[in-house]
């Protein structure tokens, strides 16, 4: 088979020419100077914080299992100043060959793309491939030169200035040897294609997978027996001899009845948005004399509890007042800003126009236009446990490569108000339930 090269790779690094421009279109966020600086009121694993271990190196503080490293990229914090990463214009080392096996594996290796994440080619062993990049099958015959895939894979941008696919290069996600294996096997693969024996396969024509039945029977959602548990936390008197039942009467469902429908809102006496979960890590303690920091169990159980009370009722968040309006303008900048070592944004992967409805390796991308908001806080049947909407945030960026902001930042809150306008007018139903 090929060969990769007899050159040394540091000379094929030299090759490489760096153009630094402006890259895609900016995505800046309004002025947020008005906003205060917020101390987060999570669980510390959920604040994005760091330690230094006893060898100097800096590690991020992080839920159980999640990766601690700390990524050199942008991140959604209003005051993070650094751009995404220059669009960078690389030549093809002259008078080297790939080799298309060791291309194909890269092309699966899932610890580097995957690129059959979103690119379907031919194979048994592919699976599960995604759709949000178009189906390489017969990309060869188009007998496109060396040299644009090589740009191509290093930094799509220079030819597609909005694209969801990384540079690859650029962010040091491959080598410029690797690259050339890839190239190699791109030229490889030619029509026609043989008939498709599984269905599934194909991400094209996969199966959607369905529902996961009634999110509101106890016997098929095990959130709602946590709900109904989260009672007890209703009328516990804390250490200011009050509790939540003493100063909203007439019971859960009736006191609560309509509240969540509002939320997140911009909490006066804050000077913030908040959701339930922000809004109650700072209310429980001041009322109650309890803590209940955002992403702890109990945080999570009585929001649900607040929330399931307005189950049924249409979600009606303001979007009218000054504040809202700033608010929302902010959100929505931070769902199209690119950040982390991928330079993804949350519209690369839940927008009609892009990866939503669409396959990512098995995964289904859910829609923001129809709404992904309102079930929340809702079971996990992988994880087996509950989520807010703000783990979802955090896990949706730290495996692309973007420090998580403290889940109760003013950040996540806009971006989750932006979010939520898209269920405006629909019935909640909390606690939700998927994959
Ligand atoms: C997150 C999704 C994603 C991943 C992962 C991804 N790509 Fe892509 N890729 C795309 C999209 C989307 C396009 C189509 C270009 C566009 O419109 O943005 C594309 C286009 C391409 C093209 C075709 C360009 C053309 O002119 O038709 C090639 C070749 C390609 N990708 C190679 C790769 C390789 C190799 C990898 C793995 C290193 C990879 N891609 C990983 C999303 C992805
Ligand atoms: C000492 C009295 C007191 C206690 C104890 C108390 N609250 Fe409140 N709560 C209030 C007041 C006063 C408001 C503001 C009422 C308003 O203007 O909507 C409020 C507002 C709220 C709101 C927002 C309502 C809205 O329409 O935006 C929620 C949700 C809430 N409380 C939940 C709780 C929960 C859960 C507990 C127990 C952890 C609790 N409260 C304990 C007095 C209390
Ligand atoms: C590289 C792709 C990718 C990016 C970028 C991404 N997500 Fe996701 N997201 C997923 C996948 C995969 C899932 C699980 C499948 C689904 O429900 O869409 C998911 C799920 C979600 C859900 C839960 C949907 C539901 O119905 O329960 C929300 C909410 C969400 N993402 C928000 C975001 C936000 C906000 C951002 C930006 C901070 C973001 N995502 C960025 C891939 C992505």
């Amino acid at each position: 088979m090929g060969r990769a090269s007899a050159r040394p790779l540091s000379r094929w690094a030299a090759l490489v020419a760096l153009i630094a421009g402006c890259a895609g279109p900016a995505a800046d966020v309004p002025d947020y100077t008005g906003l205060q600086k917020w101390t987060s009121r999570a669980i510390p694993e959920a604040r994005g914080d760091f330690q230094v271990l006893p060898d100097g190196k800096r590690a991020a503080v992080r839920y159980r299992g999640w990766t601690t490293r700390d990524f050199n990229f942008r991140t959604y914090a209003y005051d993070d100043p650094r751009a995404e990463p220059p669009i960078q214009r690389v030549t093809m080392p002259a008078g080297v060959t790939g080799d298309p096996q060791k291309g194909r594996a890269l092309f699966l290796n899932r610890a580097k793309g995957p690129c059959t994440g979103c690119h379907l080619i031919p194979g048994d062993d592919v699976w599960p491939a995604g759709s949000v990049g178009p189906d390489q099958s017969i990309i060869g015959d188009r007998k496109l030169p060396d040299q644009y895939f090589y740009q191509l894979i290093w930094d799509p941008r220079v030819v597609f200035p909005n694209t969801s696919m990384p540079p690859w290069g650029t962010i040091g996600g491959l080598s410029s040897e690797e690259i050339v294996h890839l190239v190699a096997y791109l030229q490889t693969l030619k029509g026609p294609v043989p008939p498709e024996k599984d269905p599934d396969r194909n991400p094209f024509t996969r199966r959607r997978p369905v529902g996961f039945g009634d999110n509101l029977d106890p016997t098929n959602n095990p959130a709602v027996l946590l709900t109904d548990g989260a009672e007890t936390l209703w009328t516990a008197r804390g250490p200011m001899a009050k509790a939540c039942a003493d100063c909203h009467a007439g019971g859960v469902a009736r006191a609560m009845r309509g509240v969540a429908t509002r939320y997140p809102k911009f909490v006066k006496a804050y000077r913030r948005v908040m959701s339930v979960e922000d809004f109650l890590a700072v209310h429980a303690p001041e009322t109650t004399g309890r803590p209940l920091p955002a992403e702890s169990t109990d945080n999570l159980r009585l929001t649900m509890l607040v929330k399931r009370a307005s189950n049924g009722l249409p979600v009606n968040v303001d979007t009218s007042s000054i504040e809202a309006r700033a608010a929302l303008a902010r959100g929505k900048a931070t769902f199209y800003k690119r950040v982390g070592e991928r330079n993804h944004a949350c519209a690369d992967c839940h927008t009609p126009e892009k990866g939503a409805n669409k396959f990512l390796g098995g995964r289904l991308l859910g829609d923001v236009t129809a709404g992904l908001t309102k079930h929340f806080p809702l079971w996990r049947t992988v994880e087996a446990d509950v989520w807010g909407m703000r783990k979802r945030f955090q896990w949706c960026m730290t495996p692309l490569g973007m420090n998580m902001l403290a889940s109760d930042s003013i950040e996540y809150a806009e971006l989750e108000l932006y979010l939520t306008t898209f269920d405006n007018g629909k019935p909640l139903s909390v606690p939700g339930m998927r994959h």
